[in-house]
């Protein structure tokens, strides 16, 4: 099997790469990745004198850059991880998304269309189905769930979602989708909630806690999702949606004290900010359909799965160092600066 996995210099596509080349050494991986700021090569190092193993620097919209990799690979499957991945960014600068997102995703699919392909995976977000009211308890995201998205970035997903679809309904490509909740773990860019209030603590900086920090996400580990997509790419249904979580919700605020207990910080560098255009109030994935057909469960508690991701961060502070001291400072500023 030859699978091509985009985005895999990011956070879970490198933790996907990981998991694919452990589980099935027999297979060939090739990463494509466009090494944005959010890409970094530097974590695919374990991997890169593996045999079965290689990595292009690429972009997913550059037509003939991506031709010329299917006529070289001639891939088995394609899973599709590339994406502008952060909200707040998507609400600064939309236009960025829209091309990675949607047109990348078109342009994959053009290829796979081309050159013929057992399978296209299309790794989406929860955030597709827009929100859920804290009061109602009992409501959860199912496939069924409509479409209804709040930012730029998830409007983004799901337009590319529709695209998927529609290129199985019109041209018969196999396809499969995954819809995952908030995730975390190793690797994880610190932009995002959890990786930067643990660097941030680890440097007695204020904690950012958007509005009253009272808004609900479903955090998976990592490699749970990793070991979800392996699931669907093998044994799911071609023309399906999956959605991929393990019902553990939590309030941001509650997370951010968990992380300052865990690092003996005071809950006093908490500081409230400016709240989220257009903020999401709270993800739930309904789970049913992948445990169900697949067998699928998440394996690793919150309780052991943020202990993991602290103390990953504690010992690999070569990797997030570098990150924080170039562009980041410049995007942290403009961020948070004023806010
Ligand atoms: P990330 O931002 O950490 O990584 C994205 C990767 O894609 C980077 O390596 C970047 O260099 C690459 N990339 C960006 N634009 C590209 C382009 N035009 N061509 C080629 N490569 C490009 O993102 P992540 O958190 O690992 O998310 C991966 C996927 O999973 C995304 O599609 C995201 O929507 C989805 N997702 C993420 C989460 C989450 O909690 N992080 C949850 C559900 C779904
Ligand atoms: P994030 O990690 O950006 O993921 P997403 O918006 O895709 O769910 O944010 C998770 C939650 O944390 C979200 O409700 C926004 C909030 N948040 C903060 O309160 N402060 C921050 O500095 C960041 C980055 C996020």
């Amino acid at each position: 099997m030859n699978i091509i996995v985009t985005g895999g210099a990011g956070f879970i596509g490198s933790n996907f790469i990981f998991h694919m080349l452990k589980e099935h050494p027999d297979y060939r991986i090739v990463c494509l990745d466009a090494l944005t700021y959010a890409g970094n090569l530097s974590t695919l190092e374990p991997v890169m004198s593996n045999p079965n193993f290689r990595f292009v620097k690429l972009d997913i919209c550059d037509r003939e850059g991506v031709y010329k990799l299917f006529e070289e690979e001639h891939p088995d499957m394609v899973v599709n991880f590339a994406a502008e991945s952060h909200v707040d960014r998507s609400i600064e600068n939309p236009e960025v998304f829209l091309n990675t997102n949607i047109i990348g995703t078109a342009t994959l699919m053009d290829a796979c269309r081309k050159y013929g392909i057992k399978r296209y995976h299309q790794v989406s977000t929860d955030e597709v189905y827009g929100d859920l009211p804290l009061d109602r308890p009992d409501l959860f995201f199912t496939e069924e769930t409509p479409i209804h998205t709040s930012s730029p970035y998830s409007s983004s997903k799901a337009g590319a979602d529709l695209l998927v679809l529609a290129y199985h309904r019109t041209y018969g490509l196999p396809v499969t989708i995954s819809r995952c909740s908030n995730n975390y773990g190793p690797y994880h860019f610190p932009e995002k909630l959890i990786p930067l209030m643990i660097i941030n603590c680890l440097h007695d900086k204020p904690l950012p806690v958007y509005g009253e920090g009272l808004n609900v996400r479903d955090w998976l580990y990592v490699e749970d999702h990793c070991r979800a997509i392996d699931l669907i790419i093998h044994n799911g249904r071609v023309g399906e949606v999956y959605n991929v979580g393990g019902h553990n919700e939590m309030k941001n605020i509650d997370i951010v004290k968990l992380i300052c207990k865990a690092l003996d910080k005071p809950e006093s560098l908490i500081t409230h900010v400016t709240d989220r255009k257009g903020h999401d109030m709270r993800y739930a994935i309904d789970p049913t359909k992948i445990h169900n057909e697949l067998g699928w469960l998440p394996e690793t508690k919150f309780a052991d799965g943020i202990k993991k991701t602290i103390q990953w961060y504690l010992d690999n502070e070569d990797w997030w160092q570098p990150i924080i001291s170039g562009e980041y400072q410049n995007y942290y500023e403009e961020m948070y600066g004023n806010r």
